[in-house]
């Protein structure tokens, strides 16, 4: 790959590290963001349990990991590396989706309102033996439509 290229992928990430600290952070957390790179995952969020949730609302790792993370996946997508509309990411989190999952359904609102649905989730997640999607894996996306992202004639060779 030539220089020009690199500098050019090396500009656009530090630009989207730097709009984030300046007016740019809205921007990056609209959902719209988001599905220009995951289009299956747009899908199968529509017609999954929660399309009222915005993406970040359950994928968020914190403000500087989010933008450092966006960063590099800018620099996958756009050196060739990884095409997020085919390959299956080198890495999920399951254990951050979990935290934001209880931000919502063990909040101190659900602990006040839903005590019996609060006390057993609060001893099924007690000792860290499991995450929500041990149990709750589909929730965020419909697994079939999910699924179509690997049959894609487009990308498959
Ligand atoms: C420029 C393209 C691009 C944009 C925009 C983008 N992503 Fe990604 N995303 C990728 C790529 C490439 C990967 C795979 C990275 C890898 O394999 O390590 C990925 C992986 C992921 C993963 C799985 C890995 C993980 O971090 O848990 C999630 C979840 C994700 N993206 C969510 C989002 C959300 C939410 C947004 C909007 C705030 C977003 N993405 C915006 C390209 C993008
Ligand atoms: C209600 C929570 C929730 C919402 C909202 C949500 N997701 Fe997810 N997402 C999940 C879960 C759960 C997984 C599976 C993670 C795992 O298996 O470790 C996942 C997986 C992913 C992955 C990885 C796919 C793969 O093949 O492993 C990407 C990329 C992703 N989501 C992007 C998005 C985008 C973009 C949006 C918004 C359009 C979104 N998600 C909305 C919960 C959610
Ligand atoms: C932004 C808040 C929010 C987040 C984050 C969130 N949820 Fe939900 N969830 C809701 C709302 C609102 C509903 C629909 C009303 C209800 O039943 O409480 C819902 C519904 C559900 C349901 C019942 C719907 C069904 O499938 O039958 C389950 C189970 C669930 N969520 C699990 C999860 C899991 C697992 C995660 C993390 C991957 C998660 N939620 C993330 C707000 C959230
Ligand atoms: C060991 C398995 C297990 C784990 C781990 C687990 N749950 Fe559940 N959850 C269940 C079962 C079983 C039910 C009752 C199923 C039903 O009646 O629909 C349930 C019910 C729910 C409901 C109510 C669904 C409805 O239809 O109203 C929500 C919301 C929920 N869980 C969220 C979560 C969240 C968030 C986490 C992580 C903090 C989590 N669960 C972890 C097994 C589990």
């Amino acid at each position: 790959m030539g220089k020009l290229w690199i500098t050019l992928i090396i500009l656009l990430a530090l630009g989207l590290v730097v709009a984030g600290g300046v007016g740019g952070h809205h921007v990056s957390t609209q959902n719209d963001f988001c599905i220009t790179c995951h289009a299956y995952e747009k899908v199968s969020w529509d017609h999954g349990s929660h399309p009222q949730v915005d993406c970040l609302a359950c994928h968020t790792k914190g403000f500087f990991t989010d933008k450092i993370q966006g960063a590099r996946k800018v620099y996958l997508m756009f050196s060739g590396q990884v095409n997020p509309h085919h390959d299956a990411p080198s890495q999920t989190h399951p254990e951050k989706i979990s935290e934001n999952c209880s931000a919502c359904h063990l909040s101190d609102d659900i602990r006040e309102n839903d005590p019996d649905f609060y006390r057993e989730h609060t001893e099924i997640m007690a000792g860290g033996r499991y995450t929500c999607l041990t149990c709750h894996g589909d929730n965020g996306h419909d697994p079939a439509l999910q699924a179509l992202r690997f049959k894609a004639p487009r990308y498959t060779q």
